[in-house]
This record gives structure tokens, sequence and C-alpha cells, in this order.
């Protein structure tokens, strides 16, 4: 009999290959997988696969390959970019990563975790915990986000001072690529000089040229001691010099270096419950630091407290709270981590993750801040993020009362205005969050010539047919 649509008869034979869980398509189904957290991007579907196991999802791309169906992956649905939603069409084949979780090995002499792209960041930070490891990757998303698009979009966050990205962390992959052929370079060596390295090649590439199904991720001993400060600084420069005190006296022990505004702490105490700043003054800037160590007796708290002293005294820091506990500690990092949904809460905004070097992030919040207000009357600017590896997210919220999709309409322009400064200091126009489908129209401007074409050859060496997340990363050829 013949089907309805140039698609049905390529759905039935998914939907014999991953049986009835594995495939939705009804509406109510696949709500929430078209749109994406920041309701920035709201898609449609020609329904959700959700392969059980590697082999099922190169038997899935397969039939994709040969019908011509374009895929999107998708794991947590946690992008900042829209790089899991599908285009508006309904064309498009999501390709849920969940239900391939599994941890598979976790190794405290070899330092590894072999696991699936499924599985939480926050699942296998446990799974190392349990095996007396860490896994030193830590974002705001981590009980959501999974590991197959943690490291499809080389994801950064707090310990990146330390430990680098996610891309540091990856020793092996599995990837189904866009015809269906399954790539098996799940080593986990530490040398391994053996041509091009292709697993780089797919981290980063925000599922474009592959769908990693499973990884090894490097680990590190598990710290034994940690100490936590909350501090008001005096201006962005003090917290640079800040950054450097704790460089100058122990480099290896700086876990986390996170800058945080005034304004975007505010909104976090106001509008998150049990929300609580810990010192006995509001400020203009302040900053959380973590020291950690697999050292026995290293006394990072006396460390800690002698840095902190010295500052104090030269008036860069104002005032400073120590975690005395864990339940401290992770009130403190709430303060930090519950930045974007204070920011959500407060009204609409606009976000900029952008990198610059490290020595020129106070110049970058001053200039950008301006060039924003001269842009926008009203605008707030809220600078914070990970300022120990030079990546700030200059988030601009709208002006109080104003029409947020108003404000958003903006978006282009606020964005090429924050990244004006950005090229000035030498920056990125994308530190962590990727280009998804976000910021493509960026690529040609910052990456353009050569660079832009070799990305073009890989991605049609790879996906001739351009069947991988269409429309994301690389700009449509006008
Ligand atoms: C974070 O570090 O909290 C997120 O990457 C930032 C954001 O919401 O812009
Ligand atoms: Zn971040």
């Amino acid at each position: 009999m013949p089907h309805a649509t140039p698609h049905a008869a390529a759905l039935a034979e998914i939907a014999a290959i991953v049986g009835p869980r594995g495939l939705l398509t009804g509406p109510e189904d696949t709500a929430a997988y078209v749109e994406d957290w920041r309701r920035l991007y709201r898609g449609a579907t020609l329904g959700v696969a959700r392969p059980a196991n590697t082999a099922d999802l190169a038997a899935v791309m397969r039939v994709c390959h040969a019908a011509g169906v374009a895929v999107v992956p998708q794991g947590g649905n946690t992008s900042m970019v829209g790089g899991a939603t599908p285009s508006a069409d309904g064309q498009q084949l999501i390709i849920s990563l969940s239900r391939m979780q599994a941890i598979r090995a976790v190794d405290p002499v070899d330092l590894t975790l072999t696991l699936e792209a499924g599985a939480t960041l926050r699942a296998a930070q446990d799974a190392a915990a349990a095996a007396g490891c860490l896994l030193p990757l830590s974002i705001s998303s981590e009980g959501t986000a999974q590991i197959g698009g943690v490291l499809a979009t080389n994801a950064g966050g707090n310990n990146t001072v330390r430990y680098g990205n996610a891309r540091d962390l990856v020793l092996g992959l599995e990837v189904v690529l866009a015809d269906g052929q399954i790539w098996n370079g799940l080593r986990r060596l530490r040398k391994d000089n053996t041509g091009y390295c292709l697993r780089q090649l797919f981290v980063g590439a925000e599922g474009t040229l592959g769908i990693i199904t499973a990884a090894v991720l490097k680990l590190a001993p598990r710290p034994r001691e940690v100490a936590v400060a909350f501090c008001a600084v005096a201006s962005p420069e003090a917290a640079l010099a800040l950054f450097a005190r704790f460089q100058a006296q122990d480099p290896a022990a700086v876990q986390a270096f996170e800058y945080m505004s005034g304004l975007g702490t505010d909104f976090v105490l106001r509008h998150i419950p049990g929300a609580v700043l810990p010192l006995a003054a509001s400020a203009a800037h302040y900053v959380l630091v973590e020291l950690a160590t697999p050292r026995m007796n290293a006394g990072l708290r006396d460390s800690l407290e002698a840095v902190l002293e010295a500052a104090l005294e030269s008036g860069e820091v104002l005032d400073a709270a120590i975690a005395e506990s864990e339940a401290q500690r992770a009130a403190i990092w709430r303060l930090r981590e519950e930045h974007s949904e204070g920011q959500k809460r407060e009204g609409a905004s606009v976000k900029n993750d952008i990198s610059v070097p490290v020595s020129r992030v106070p110049e970058l919040i001053r200039l950008a801040t301006a060039a924003c207000e001269a842009l926008m009357p009203g605008i707030r600017a809220v600078p914070f993020g990970h300022m120990g590896d030079g990546n700030i997210h200059f988030n601009l919220e709208q002006p109080v009362g104003m029409d947020p999709a108003a404000f958003l309409a903006q978006d282009h322009a606020i964005m090429d205005t924050v990244n004006a400064v950005v090229r000035t200091l030498d920056g990125s126009f994308s530190a962590e969050h990727g280009v998804g489908q976000l910021k493509p129209y960026m690529m040609p401007e910052w990456r353009g010539g050569a660079e832009l074409a070799l990305m073009q050859a890989i991605k049609h060496a790879l996906d001739p047919a351009g069947l991988l997340n269409p429309g994301k990363v690389l700009p449509t050829a006008s």
C-alpha cells in the first residue's frame, strides 16, 4: 500500500527497528522535544526516535540516509543556542539518546569512565565519586544535560580553569555516522599517535558530523580538601588581582574562580527561594573561589585565609565568607548556579557567551556595559561566569517595564554590540555554549576564509547529503 507522505515509509521502518517505546509521534508526546528550555525556538518534527542501543541507532541512520531524512540529535535539551531544536517544517527526525544511559565501567587505576551518551552529567559525576575519583566537569545544567550533548557542544563550566573543557577529558568515542556506519574509537589510552585525531572532530561539532553514542572520559583523583569562599570585591580589576594572588600562591589548587555582578546576585536573592547572601552588606561585584587538592594535610583552609587577609588589607576584597560545612558550600554555589534562572524570572534576557584573555576581563565588563547602555537606555548588564578561564556570560536583561518581545527583537543588535567589544579584546563570540542556530550568521565574519572553508569541507566529507543537524553551526549557503 502506498504511504501518505514521503517519509511515512521511513518512519514505519524506524518504528520496526526501535519498537513501540522507541518512536514518539503524537504532538503531546513530542512537545517537550521541539522547544528549547529558553523558549527561544519552537520547531516541529516527524517524530522522536529513542533507540535502545548503538546498533539500533545505526539501523535508524541507515534508513534516514536511504530516505534522505534529516535528523536532530538531542540529549537533555539544555542547549543555550537552540542546538537541539528541529526546524519548523516538521520534516526532521529527532534522535533522543536518553534510553542509552548505561555507565559501563569506572577504572580508578586507569582513571577512566566509560559510559553511554544518554547518561546525565550528574550520574557520571556520581559514578566517578563512588569509585573514589572526580569527573572534573561541572555546569549549571548537570542534572539534566547528557554526556552526548556535553561532548557534542564541548561544554566548559566551572572547572575549566584547572582541568580544561570537555574536549580535554575525552580519551575515546563511539560515533554513529551519517550513513549508519559505527566508528568504535572507545580506546582508553593516554598515548595513541595513529593518524588524525578523529574523536576531536566530533567534540564541539554539535551533532553536525556524527552522533556520539558512548565515550571514555578521563577522571582525576578525588580532592581530599576543599575550601570555598564568597567575596565582595571592590571592582572587576580587584577580582582579577585576587585571581592572580591565588594563582601565585598555588595554581594547582584553584578549582573554580567565578565572577558575579551585584545585579545578577540580587536577581537570585529576589527570585530564588532560600537564596541568602552570606555577607553583612551587598556589593557591586562578587567572586566565588573554590580551592581543592588531592594532597593530604595540605592546609588549604589556611592558604585561603592567608590570601583573603592580604587582599582585604589591600582593599581588593571588601568582605568574605568561608564555607564552614558542606551545606554552606552548597548554599554559596547556589548563588552562582542560579544566575540563569534568576535572570529568566526577572524578565527577558539576551545571552552572550563570550571569552577574552583572562587579563582583559575587567576591560570587557566596563566597555561592553558602556556600549550596551549607549545602545539601549535602561538595559541592565548582568556579567557573570568563569573569570578564571576568561569566559564571561555577558547577559543583558531587558529595561524595567519594556515589552519582553520588543526587547528580544533587538537580540542581534545587542549581541553585535557586545561582540564589537569582544573583537577589540581578541576574544571569541562563543566560549562554551556553541553556535547552534543562534549564531551561524556570525561565522563568516569571525571564522571566514580558510577556516570556514575547511569546516565546510569536513562537513561535506562526513555528511555529503547534509542530514545531520541541518542549520546548526555552519551558515547555510545563500
Ligand atoms: C552558566 O555558567 O551558568 C551558564 O553557562 C550561563 C548562562 O546562563 O548564560
Ligand atoms: Zn557557563
